[in-house]
């Protein structure tokens, strides 16, 4: 079987109902990882890139983000209904996939499902290196006659042309908590020049303090043992509308309000630990909920076994920057 076949053998499995989607994943896994062991071999590959807004992993630990499979499987799924709603309704779709790494893996398997649709696909990457390793990808699955556009830039600034309206913008530059990656900014950029019906995937990331009733030695992956407090910071379209994200004109820099989370004796007789939990709604009811990715496992922030206070006043806001993150004081 060609590398095509393969790849349109595996997609189709990943759509059916009754798919054992874990060997599926690995399957996928495996079929991107042949082709690309001689392509990201040497150590360069592994370096990421400092940007004004954060980091850019290397192609190494881009090509791994597949390793995570509840991630994979449910940002593919999301990205089939967002599609499935659209299709019917316009003659012709856009998708801007953000941030693609070396194989565009949470497009890759539409592009032949959807081959007899007018789908056109931005592929935009900053990693030079990922973005030859994208392009050879692509020319390895002998897709080059599919609308593909390819752009190596930074999605923090990228403008879209004029004859550019996404219907559906995709991007996971992100990692637990929203650090050092550029999500937060990437989106900014994005959502500000989309069409109010552009969708956005994941559709809503939000971060809430919470707390773990197992500590940080011993971190537990079951969901029972976490409880959010408070929602202290969301990115969505709605979010962006909202008074929680302002723009200072004099500085010229994207700002988010402080926030003030109050953990009473009750919630803090029971807790253990302070920890950042990231809640992640791909799209609609395709969520990751605690644990289930390595997205959404939980911060820990501070012990507080031996807390003697009544209560703990958290104060938190976001930050842009070279070092993105939601900064905390605890008092
Ligand atoms: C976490 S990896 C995800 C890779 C792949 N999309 C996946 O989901 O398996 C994020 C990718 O986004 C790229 N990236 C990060 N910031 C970017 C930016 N500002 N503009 C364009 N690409 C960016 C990184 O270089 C990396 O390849």
């Amino acid at each position: 079987m060609n590398l095509k076949d393969e790849l349109l053998r595996i997609s189709s499995q990943l759509f059916e109902e009754s798919s054992d989607y874990s060997s599926t994943l690995k399957e996928y896994k495996q079929l991107l990882r042949s082709i690309s062991n001689q392509i990201i071999d040497s150590e360069a590959y592994r370096n990421n890139i400092h940007c004004k807004n954060g980091i850019a992993i290397g192609t190494v630990w881009a090509a791994n983000c597949l390793d995570d499979l509840e991630r994979t499987l449910k940002f593919i799924k999301g990205i089939e209904r967002a599609i499935q709603e659209r299709i019917h309704q316009k003659d012709s779709l856009h998708i801007l996939y953000a941030g693609t790494g070396p194989f565009a893996s949470l497009i890759l398997p539409f592009v032949l499902r959807y081959a007899n649709f007018n789908i056109t696909y931005t592929l935009l990457e900053i990693n030079p290196l990922s973005f030859e390793a994208l392009k050879s990808t692509i020319q390895k699955f002998d897709l080059e006659t599919h609308r593909i556009n390819f752009i190596n830039t930074d999605a923090t600034k990228y403008q879209f042309a004029k004859s550019i309206s996404p219907d559906i913008i995709v991007s996971e530059t992100m990692q637990r908590a929203l650090d050092s990656e550029q999500q937060v900014a990437v989106f900014y950029n994005l959502m500000r020049q989309s069409n109010p019906d552009t969708v956005f995937i994941p559709e809503k990331i939000t971060l809430s303090i919470g707390t773990s009733s197992y500590k940080n030695d011993e971190p537990n992956i079951q969901q029972k043992y976490y409880r959010s407090h408070h929602n202290v910071f969301e990115v969505s379209k709605e979010a962006m509308g909202s008074n929680d994200w302002w723009f200072d004109k004099t500085t010229a820099e994207l700002n988010f309000t402080k926030k003030q989370t109050i953990l009473k004796s009750k919630e803090l007789s029971i807790a253990l630990e302070i920890v950042v939990m990231t809640g992640i709604t791909i799209y609609k009811n395709e969520k990751l909920l605690i644990n289930e990715s390595g997205l959404t496992a939980p911060k820990y922030i501070q012990d507080v076994s031996n807390n003697k206070k009544k209560l703990l006043t958290i104060y938190s806001r976001y930050v842009l920057g070279s070092k993105p993150k939601l900064e905390l004081r605890i008092v």
